[in-house]
């Protein structure tokens, strides 16, 4: 997308739009936020625990961040604090998503998972053998997703209620510039290319890779008796969080800050959007879909060009063959 057509999209969205307080009732529900401890998944846990979840699962890598927002959250909604559990979980460590989807096959039911952990930094760090943003931001997640879709789906029968996979993404995702991509080679190996990499973009790349890989599961994973579960991808728009805490050197802190001064919603704000996609009544119309503003939008030019299709299918068959290494059967409910 040209920046021009981003920029009025932002624009409108940022100032124009005022998102629908969430109001749906989750009575009942065993529901999993991941980066739940901080920033918009401690502000979409909060919503759910007020909107009456049974249980809220904060999934977290640091377990002391996690209690100290289950105080807050406790404190700010006056909730009993056995409805909410801090599990521990590491995107940046398979062996530790394992761990976490093995626990949650304990759960009596789970009825929605929002995939909300994410990393932005200029830094190039490799963890499990990729670039950090593409471990975390996309693999990990999709792993995750994959290693627990049959247990939402084992849920949603059980309990005759469709569940939800809500991925967090991101409207960068339409401005990627995405100068790694090819189809006559492996794209992962592209990706993991130091000097390839404009590390300025990576960040826009990790979400349209996550877009990619969710449409392609939503795909595979169609919403019927069988499978109750409606998997989309959400943005909550630009808010304020700590996800610039990365940001190098003051200079870039402080005009940083004062850009997301004037133009960021609030982190409650924004979680909002989290809170949505998840939401029961949230319907098939989103399932395989980009969310902004608590609506389906287009996908993008990366996404809908026929460039964009290529490269959805090569990146989500590469990414298949990864995620059997990583997990010797977990795609194999999608085939
Ligand atoms: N804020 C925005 O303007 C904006 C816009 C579009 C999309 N998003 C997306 O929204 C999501 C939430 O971001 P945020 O703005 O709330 O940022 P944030 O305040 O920085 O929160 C990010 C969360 O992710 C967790 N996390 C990071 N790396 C992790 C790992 N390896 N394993 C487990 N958890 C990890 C963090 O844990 P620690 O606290 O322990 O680091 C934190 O809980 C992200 O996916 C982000 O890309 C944000």
């Amino acid at each position: 997308m040209d920046t021009i057509t981003y920029a009025k999209m932002f624009a409108y969205s940022q100032f124009l739009v005022k998102l629908p307080y969430p109001t749906s009732d989750f009575t009942g529900q065993t529901i999993i936020v991941t980066g739940a401890n901080t920033g918009l998944g401690l502000e979409a846990a909060r919503h759910f625990i007020r909107l009456n979840a049974t249980k809220v699962i904060v999934a977290v890598r640091t377990v002391s961040k996690g209690e100290a927002a289950v105080v807050e959250i406790v404190r700010t909604t006056q909730a009993d604090p056995s409805r909410l559990e801090v599990w521990p979980l590491d995107l940046s460590s398979y062996d530790s998503i394992k761990a976490f989807a093995q626990r949650a096959q304990g759960l009596d039911r789970l009825d929605a998972m929002v995939q909300n952990a994410g990393i932005l930094t200029q830094h190039w760090k490799v963890e499990e053998g990729m670039e950090s943003h593409i471990t975390v931001n996309v693999i990990s997640p999709i792993l995750l997703g994959l290693l627990l879709l049959p247990k939402l789906r084992e849920s949603g029968k059980a309990y005759d209620k469709v569940g939800h996979l809500s991925f967090v993404g991101s409207d960068l995702q339409y401005l990627a510039k995405f100068q790694e991509k090819c189809t006559d080679g492996s794209l992962l190996e592209a990706l993991n290319d130091k000097d390839k990499t404009d590390m300025g973009d990576r960040y826009n790349v990790s979400k349209l890779l996550l877009l990619y890989a969710v449409r392609s599961i939503a795909r595979l994973s169609p919403v019927t008796l069988d499978s109750p579960v409606i998997i989309n991808c959400l943005t909550p728009g630009a808010c304020t969080s700590d996800i610039f805490r990365d940001e190098p050197g003051w200079s870039q802190k402080i005009l940083m800050g004062i850009a997301m001064k004037i133009v960021a919603r609030t982190t409650e704000a924004g979680s909002r959007t989290l809170v949505h996609a998840a939401s029961p009544v949230v319907g098939v119309e989103t399932h395989g879909k980009f969310l902004m503003d608590c609506k389906v939008y287009p996908s993008g030019p990366n996404v809908e060009s026929d460039e964009g299709k290529v490269l959805e299918e090569s990146f989500w068959k590469e990414l298949v063959q990864r995620l059997e290494d990583i997990r010797l059967g977990v795609c194999k409910d999608l085939f």
